[in-house]
């Protein structure tokens, strides 16, 4: 079966109707029904593209299919009917849902991350274009690029994000991808620092405020060094790993 990642449907079906010939006067619903028309079932994180700050699920067009993960759910989380999202939150995902298509909102999100990219990429700073609907991408190997990749340029960039100007950031290179099973390390394909912005959150002065962040880091940027990891755990290191600078 064909399952789609819906999490970020919204933004994806705005791109469709900016970027796809014969699209552009189509409305969003139209383009999200067609997609999931496709589809035999989604998986959904609501805290993404239907504004709630909790909650998901697993949807399929398939009864037999439906019914397996079911028996599945009790094995790993419990029944159906034993709590799961509270009214509240079905009630906000609902809401979500329906407000998430409103062109203006769709526009004034991909526009933000537009503003950062083009201010970024004017100041010399490599990114990634064109900028993305929930993030803005910073390549850091190509930035910080006298911090070798197995030193986390990536890293390195989220921390002095972090000090500078409070800013989170998360870095996606080879501390997230650069461990193999067998224990070898290698540089990912990209170091890239990702600045995933919340829904209905920023404004304009938020927006500046990241660019002034990167004014300074950009001053300071040839003296960043780079990070080891002095521990990790087996998996998934990125989440918990910690790190000490290295120096000069
Ligand atoms: C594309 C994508 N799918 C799924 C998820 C998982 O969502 P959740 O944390 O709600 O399980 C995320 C982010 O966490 C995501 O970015």
């Amino acid at each position: 079966p064909f399952i789609v990642d819906a999490c970020r449907f919204a933004e994806n079906a705005w791109f469709i109707k900016q970027r796809e010939p014969g699209q552009g006067e189509r409305s969003i619903k139209s383009i999200v029904r067609d997609m999931f028309e496709l589809a035999d079932g989604m998986t959904m994180s609501a805290k993404k593209d239907a504004f709630a700050n909790i909650g998901g699920w697993l949807a399929v067009n398939d009864d037999d299919l439906a019914q397996k993960a079911r028996t599945r759910l009790i094995q790993t989380e419990g029944f159906p009917t034993y709590g799961g999202l509270a009214g509240r939150d079905l009630d906000a995902i609902a809401q979500g849902l329906s407000e998430i298509i409103d062109e203006d909102y769709l526009r004034y999100r991909v526009r933000t991350n537009e503003y950062i990219v083009e201010k970024l990429d004017h100041m010399g700073i490599p990114v990634v274009r064109p900028a993305g609907g929930h993030a803005v991408f910073v390549d850091a190997r190509a930035w910080l690029s006298h911090i070798e990749p197995l030193k986390y340029p990536g890293q390195a960039v989220a921390v002095a994000l972090y000090e500078v100007g409070g800013i989170r950031a998360c870095e996606i290179g080879t501390v997230m991808f650069g461990r193999a099973p067998d224990g070898s390390e290698t540089p990912a394909a990209m170091d890239l620092v990702r600045l995933a912005m919340p829904r209905r959150v920023y404004t304009q002065s938020h927006a500046d405020y990241i660019v002034e962040v990167f004014e300074e880091v950009q001053r300071m940027k040839d003296d960043l060094t780079g990070f080891e990891i002095i521990d990790e755990p087996p998996m998934m290191r990125h989440f918990t790993a910690k790190f000490a600078p290295l120096s000069g």
